[in-house]
């Protein structure tokens, strides 16, 4: 299972979000596994059973404009077999995770997700700002699989990372060697099998309106 996961340098990952606090990943997923979700995001897709996403502290607000997918929450106890390879192969990039950075992420919500032609999700942080006195879990680690079959650059659809705000300390400005600092933006395409990782709370990001349907497997570890 870790086959296509040991195929990718797993140093320069680790190296990436230790420097950066984010990192790409082509082919996280095979061809075959990532067009088996699609199939199975559209079928979902088609019978109704994805719903709109909410936003706000417990998402439950729906806001089309603010937010324009649906989504579907996965259940690892009745994955298909394409989402059993989902979760093996993050399952490994959690022990991974905790091993170098010892994050004690100690589980993954993962959910489908679906933006229709044109809409969006826009910038927003993935954890609340505001310290939460419950003590529940915290979503630490971000990661997003896309699932869309030749996608071009042209289709739009892309995660904006804003690299600017929260994480001084974590981007060092002269890797971008002509920008300003306010400047930095990285808008990253959708490709299939892509997984992006960054830090739930230190980057802003948005989903950018697409001229095509646009899916995608996002998941997050959690902490205490
Ligand atoms: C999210 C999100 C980004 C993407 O679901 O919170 O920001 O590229 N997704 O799909
Ligand atoms: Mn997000």
């Amino acid at each position: 299972m870790l086959s296509h996961y040991s195929a990718l340098n797993i140093e320069s990952l680790i190296e990436k979000i230790d420097q950066y606090g984010f990192c790409i990943m082509d082919h996280f997923i095979s061809d075959s596994i990532t067009l088996t979700l699609a199939g199975e995001l559209s079928t979902l897709n088609d019978s109704a059973r994805m719903h709109a996403a909410g936003t706000g502290r417990d998402f439950g607000t729906i806001n089309k404009r603010l937010r324009g997918d649906s989504i579907y929450w996965l259940n690892e106890n009745v994955a298909s077999l394409a989402q059993q390879t989902y979760f093996t192969q993050m399952e490994a990039l959690r022990l991974l995770l905790n091993q170098h950075f010892y994050l004690g992420l100690f589980a993954l919500e993962s959910h489908l997700a679906i933006y229709p032609t044109g809409t969006e999700y826009k910038k927003h942080l993935d954890q609340f700002e505001t310290k939460n006195d419950k003590q529940q879990p915290q979503r630490q680690i971000s990661c997003i699989l896309y699932l869309n079959q030749d996608w071009i650059d042209n289709d739009g659809g892309h995660l904006r990372l804003y690299l600017n705000q929260k994480n001084n300390a974590v981007i060092d400005p002269s890797i971008f060697k002509n920008l300003q600092l306010e400047d930095i933006q990285l808008d990253i395409s959708p490709i299939g099998g892509r997984l992006v990782i960054f830090l739930s709370d230190t980057f802003y990001h948005a989903v950018l309106p697409a001229s095509r349907d646009r899916m995608s497997l996002t998941g997050w570890f959690l902490t205490r």
